[in-house]
């Protein structure tokens, strides 16, 4: 069993990030734009790591070496015991009653397992926390997957910015979900945790550290 931990990034962990963002999204942010988000007090950058039962070390080796162990095809009876990977992210500004997610990623190995919505949960969570009223964020039309996800957490579309990609030059599309302090919210973030946790287990992943703030609230 695969443990995972869901916590705030920290300074040692930006290569890492940096090498996801490269390969979720081609380079969405750079290392300064990290260290941006680290220093901003309006930023909620969440990780998902991947850690062996003695991965309790650090973070140090290679991305690619830690993922082959992880990975669900991997020989785990051959593999090396050995230390944690950065497999997700996820991160939201809190703008007045806003909560503006910026970015949403799972590495592209360990998608289908429900990372990605256990990502969103987290974030949410820690919106509705911090008494956000809302969320929204930007998505391109022909993203299935992450439209499929925010859907089911009850984002729905409230107007396009035309021509907002400049690789694609696609619109995007602007999701909505208001109602955070809601009580139908609240249960509807427990379906979602429980939904995620139950494939997530199934996945053979067991989650061991839960942690979204960076001051430990
Ligand atoms: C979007 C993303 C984060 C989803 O992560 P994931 O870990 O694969 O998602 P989960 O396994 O938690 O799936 C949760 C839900 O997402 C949706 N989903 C995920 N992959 C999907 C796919 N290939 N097709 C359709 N829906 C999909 C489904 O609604 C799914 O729930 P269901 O299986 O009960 O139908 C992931 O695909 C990703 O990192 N994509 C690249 C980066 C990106 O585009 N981010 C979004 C930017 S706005």
């Amino acid at each position: 069993m695969t443990f995972l931990k869901l916590k705030p990034l920290t300074l040692e962990q930006l290569n890492a990030v940096v090498e996801l963002d490269q390969l979720c999204f081609g380079g969405l942010w750079t290392r300064s734009g990290y260290e941006r988000e680290l220093e901003s007090p309006n930023s909620q950058l969440l990780i998902l790591e991947a850690a062996s039962e003695q991965g309790e070390s650090g973070f140090q080796a290679p991305l690619s070496e830690v993922l082959t162990q992880n990975s669900p095809t991997a020989d785990s009876e051959t593999a090396p015991n050995r230390t944690n990977a950065l497999i997700g992210l996820g991160c939201y500004w809190s703008i007045l009653e806003e909560a503006h997610i910026t970015i949403l990623a799972v590495h592209p190995d360990y998608q289908h397992q429900g990372l990605g919505q256990l990502l969103l949960y987290a974030l949410l969570r820690d919106a509705k926390k911090r008494r956000l009223e809302w969320a929204t964020l930007e998505v391109k039309p022909s993203n299935q997957a992450a439209l499929s996800l925010y859907q089911k957490f009850g984002f729905i579309e409230a107007g396009r910015r035309r021509r907002y990609y400049k690789d694609t030059g696609e619109d995007a599309l602007i999701l909505w979900r208001g109602g955070l302090q809601k009580q139908d919210f609240e249960e509807m973030l427990a379906n979602c945790y429980q939904q995620a946790h139950q494939r997530l287990h199934y996945c053979g992943w067991q989650l061991s550290h839960f942690r979204e703030s960076r001051d430990g609230e």
